[in-house]
């Protein structure tokens, strides 16, 4: 009972951010620099605000790790609930402030620093994605499931740049590799989206470094319960706080690992 109230709770909380980015697409923005590659606008910002707001007002007593305000204060609340949401307002960002109309917002929980339930919208397709463990993923109310390629040269993968990425010499190496090896590789912009599509079976294999927890909370779990497998690149488990990740549909999981330690 308590986790079906969480999942509606994410899945509401997650539309009404997703339609904050709609109605604000598009507009001059205010945007500032993070890095030199990574931005942030205003639109970041006043999604993760109604995040917050949200969670404050009907679970005050749950732990909140969001991407641009950070983990929850008082610490203590961070050292005592079992509970706690893990939030990427607005990911896609370069998309956003360019004007290319792929984006989400992703909404993780992790009960006792398990994920429990994860949230991906996408308002431009007016795309649902849920996932609860051990319930199954779905895409607008239909069960999801991940693809049936196993062979990785008919396999469509997808990758993401880090924002770092110039200073990562392995980077460059994986990608050649996978392009020589999969039938088409593509980079989306969106690392939470790109997961759903390997859970949805639109990508066949996902890899990235420097990820950070808000990127894949809420798009590990949906892969998992899609059918699919994350792990890290050597195929140990994967720690959502430890980059970096493979995500696959599980049948050329093995295949993408070979090319990732070459
Ligand atoms: C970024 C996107 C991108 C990935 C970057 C992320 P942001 O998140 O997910 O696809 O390649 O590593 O940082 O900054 O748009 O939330
Ligand atoms: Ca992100
Ligand atoms: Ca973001």
């Amino acid at each position: 009972m308590k986790g079906i109230g969480l999942l509606n709770f994410a899945i509401q909380t997650a539309r009404d951010a997703g339609s904050l980015l709609a109605e604000r697409f598009g507009r001059a923005l205010r945007i500032t620099n993070k890095s030199e590659l990574d931005l942030v606008t205003e639109s970041d910002l006043a999604s993760e605000k109604l995040i917050i707001d949200r969670i404050k007002t009907y679970h005050p007593r749950h732990a909140i790790l969001a991407e641009e305000s950070g983990a929850s204060s008082p610490a203590t609340l961070e050292a005592q609930s079992e509970w706690r949401w893990i939030i990427d307002p607005l990911d896609g960002t370069t998309n956003y402030a360019h004007g290319y109309p792929c984006f989400c917002v992703s909404i993780g929980l992790e009960h006792n620093g398990r994920m429990e339930v994860g949230v991906i919208y996408d308002p431009m397709r007016d795309e649902l994605f849920t996932a609860e463990r051990g319930e199954g993923a779905s895409l607008n109310g239909r069960r999801l499931h991940v693809s049936a390629i196993n062979n990785l040269g008919a396999a469509l993968l997808c990758t993401g740049f880090p924002y770092d990425v110039r200073e990562r010499s392995d980077f460059a190496r994986h990608f050649a590799n996978f392009i020589m090896n999969a039938q088409g590789v593509r980079r989306d912009g969106a690392a939470a989206l790109d997961l759903a599509y390997v859970a949805c079976g639109r990508f066949d294999g996902f890899w990235e470094e420097g990820l950070k927890p808000w990127d894949v909370a809420a798009g590990s779990l949906m892969v998992e319960e899609a059918g699919g497998r994350v792990s890290k690149y050597d195929g140990g488990p994967l720690s959502i706080y430890m980059p970096p990740i493979l995500a696959s549909n599980g049948l050329v999981h093995e295949q993408m690992m070979r090319v990732l330690s070459a």
